[in-house]
């Protein structure tokens, strides 16, 4: 019988903890249709929760969750229910609501950072009537707040099922945050919450989380004791969700409380859905003897980079953080990481350099996109700008075909007159322009490795991309005589799908070289043997009249479809004999080619191709998922009220009397 009452002394005393707990960081909520066309009366929705927990919260028994339970995949036991908040009848939401425990994702075993964090999808058949408001509202937060610091939270989200004006059924938007961001006080901040939606037209607009259920979108407190959590002179900009405020104490957290929300169009007048993104920022004041530069992460996949992933095979991801000072020491690397992603210990391979390693398989239950984000922080609490890349699982990123000289991928390869303009490289998969700026396609010099001419395929529209094919209009003299070589940076090819998939950088000089036929020497010497140098050139076929065929012009005969070196005599004969001829072919089989000839004018491909990604988009939601945030807790002191001492007394007191309750 004692044994018995224990238990329930333990469970019930659980339990309290549970949800009773100063315990709270924030979170997000998104949700989407697993098939967005509509059939029948009702539709399969994936919800997805993530929130952040303090660590070493006394509900949680030591040691606290460690780097094996990211891997074992082990439960958060925070035992509650996100549940149906507004308008209930609409819907066949349970009651009972969705529970709360998280698989464990990222664990910060470091002493100064302490976070648990964790997420879960739930997949639910709900009515076409479906428009509801859910949400997690308990307590408590956190004490060490500006503002709200003990309180409820509050965490809501509304999921309207009612079809698009289009016909589909809305996915909400998705977002991603550091959960902690570190800025020093007393400066201006300008602080961007990235945002963005799955339907590619709808309109975004950002605003505070308020509690006035009578009159919000909502109609339920969306914030609970966090409300207005900071400074009353921040200001937020709707359209870019961009929040723009001074810090006034240190060594204190600020609680940040939004709801993004996608319209129709820009004429309408009510949301189509509201996905909160509750998160931290934390004042500190930068030590002394801290480093003028904040670290940063670098390496081959640059921030925001978007990369396709096929399931079951693992991944090797490689973080490298760079540091800039003697001293200056990364002393932990933040994560917000996909449900199985495990990290390894920071290494320090060489001075100022550091590195995390990622391995990662994913399952097919994590179909779409995936977000990942870190952020390095040094021995002075200098945190490094977030370094986010999304992974579309089950998904492959286009890869550029390596050119061989016959039947090659890429043209021009071998020699070319140095008015050659056209280039062209072939990729495994229908291409797109990247959506970051900064992804170069490079042309170098080979005897100096300097690049003559780069263009930014986040905007030059002198890159066309169609089908497998990307077109590059060079404006460049080519000097006679000289090598070139071209690089890529990763993302020159994209896949045309939501967030763009990536290919992989291509940084290797025998890559893609061609030379540039040079009149006054090459009938005296003979040409190298090494295959991009032979004075002949080879292209694919010219039988067909697909694009692809034009971009093979290379301004040069093409005698022959075997490679071969030949000597100068024949390589300049074969030149100047045949040149003209094939100049003139060129300019043909560009008359007889059909519309695709639209490929000369970028402007226009450009739009084209954005109705045809606008028009696609809704077919390929199935591959979509909401991009989860991110991790980011760093404490740069101790905070030694996480616990509440009062509540701490509350729950002992709690417990006394449950056992005199259960004394007996
Ligand atoms: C409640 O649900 C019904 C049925 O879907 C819907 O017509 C109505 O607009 C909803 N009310 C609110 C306040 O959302
Ligand atoms: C956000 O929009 C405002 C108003 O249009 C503009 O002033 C500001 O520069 C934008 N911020 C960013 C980061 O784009
Ligand atoms: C990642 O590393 C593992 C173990 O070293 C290896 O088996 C696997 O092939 C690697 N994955 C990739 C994509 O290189
Ligand atoms: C950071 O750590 C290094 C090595 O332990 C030390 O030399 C340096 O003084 C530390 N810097 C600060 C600001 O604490
Ligand atoms: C390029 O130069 C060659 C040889 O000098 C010439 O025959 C050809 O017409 C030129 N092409 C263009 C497009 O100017
Ligand atoms: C990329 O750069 C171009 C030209 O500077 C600019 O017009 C465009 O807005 C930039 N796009 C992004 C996403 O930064
Ligand atoms: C150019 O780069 C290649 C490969 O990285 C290297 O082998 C070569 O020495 C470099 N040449 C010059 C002049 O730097
Ligand atoms: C080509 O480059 C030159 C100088 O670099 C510039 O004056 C000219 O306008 C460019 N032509 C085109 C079509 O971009
Ligand atoms: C080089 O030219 C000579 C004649 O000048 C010819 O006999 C020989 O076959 C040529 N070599 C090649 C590889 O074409």
């Amino acid at each position: 019988m004692k044994l018995i009452w224990y238990l329930v002394l333990v469970i019930l005393y659980a339990l309290y903890n549970t949800i009773e707990g100063a315990h709270f960081r924030g979170g997000i909520i998104s949700w989407r249709p697993l098939n967005s066309t509509p059939s029948g009366s009702s539709a399969s929705i994936l919800i997805h929760q993530r929130y952040f927990w303090n660590r070493e919260w006394s509900g949680f028994t030591p040691p606290y969750c460690t780097e094996a339970d990211v891997a074992s995949q082990t439960s958060i036991p925070v035992n509650s229910y996100m549940t149906c908040l507004s308008n209930c009848s609409s819907s066949t939401y349970p009651s009972s609501g969705l529970s709360t425990v998280m698989t464990t994702t990222d664990c910060d075993q470091n002493t100064i950072i302490e976070s648990w964090a964790g997420e879960r999808y739930d997949t639910l058949t709900l009515p076409l009537t479906t428009s509801i408001t859910i949400g997690f509202q308990s307590s408590a937060w956190m004490t060490a707040l500006y503002i709200g610091g003990g309180q409820s939270w509050s965490i809501v989200n509304r999921l309207n099922l009612g079809l698009r004006p289009d016909g589909y059924i809305n996915s909400s938007p998705v977002t991603n945050t550091l959960p902690v961001v570190f800025y020093q006080i007393n400066t201006q901040v300008v602080h961007v919450v990235q945002m963005a939606d799955n339907d590619a037209t709808d309109i975004l607009q950002c605003r505070w989380s308020n509690s006035a259920s009578g009159s919000n979108y909502n109609r339920v407190d969306e914030c609970g004791g966090i409300c207005s959590g900071l400074p009353s002179s921040t200001v937020v900009t709707a359209s870019n969700c961009t929040l723009s405020f001074t810090l006034p104490t240190a060594n204190l957290y600020y609680a940040c409380a939004l709801q993004i929300e996608d319209y129709y169009s820009s004429s309408s007048t009510s949301p189509m859905s509201s996905v909160p993104i509750q998160f931290l920022f934390y004042g500190y004041t930068a030590s002394s003897g801290a480093c003028s530069e904040r670290p940063s992460i670098i390496g081959d996949r640059p921030n925001r980079a978007c990369i396709g992933v096929p399931i079951g095979v693992q991944l090797n991801e490689t973080i490298i953080i760079q540091t800039y000072c003697p001293g200056q020491t990364i002393v932990d690397l933040v994560t917000s990481s996909p449900y199985g992603m495990t990290h390894s210990a920071i290494s320090n391979p060489s001075t100022n350099l550091w590195t995390m390693v990622l391995t990662w398989t994913p399952v097919a239950a994590q179909t779409g996109p995936q977000g990942f984000c870190a952020g390095a922080i040094d021995n002075s609490s200098l945190q490094s700008d977030p370094w986010c890349i999304t992974y579309l699982v089950d998904y492959d990123s286009p890869d550029l075909i390596r050119p061989t000289l016959v039947q090659g991928s890429a043209s021009p390869v071998g020699t070319v007159f140095s008015n050659q303009t056209l280039f062209s490289i072939e990729a495994s998969s229908t291409v797109g322009r990247p959506t970051r700026n900064g992804t170069d396609i490079c042309f170098h010099d080979a005897d100096t490795n300097v690049s003559v001419v780069c263009y930014d395929a986040g905007y030059a529209s002198n890159l066309v991309y169609t089908g497998n094919t990307i077109v590059i209009v060079a404006n460049y003299s080519w000097t006679p005589g000289k090598t070139y070589y071209v690089t890529m940076d990763s993302g020159f090819a994209s896949g045309s799908v939501f967030c763009h998939a990536e290919s992989s950088p291509i940084t290797d000089p025998t890559y893609w070289r061609f030379n540039i036929w040079d009149p006054a020497v090459s009938s005296t010497t003979t040409t190298t043997t090494t295959p991009f140098t032979t004075a002949t050139v080879t292209t694919r076929p010219t039988s067909t009249t697909s694009i692809n065929t034009l971009l093979t012009t290379t301004g040069i005969a093409l005698t022959t479809t075997t490679a071969m070196t030949t000597n100068a005599t024949t390589a300049s004969t074969s030149d100047s004999t045949t040149a003209a001829s094939t100049t003139a072919s060129a300019t043909t089989s560009s008359e007889t080619s059909e519309s695709t000839v639209a490929v000369m004018y970028p402007k226009d491909f450009e739009n084209a191709c954005q109705q045809t990604v606008a028009i696609m988009t809704p077919v390929f939601f199935i591959t979509l998922m909401p991009v989860h945030a991110v991790v980011m807790y760093a404490a740069f002191i101790k905070i030694s009220n996480m616990f509440n001492p009062a509540h701490i007394q509350a729950q002992a007191r709690h417990k006394r009397r449950l056992r005199r309750i259960f004394a007996a």
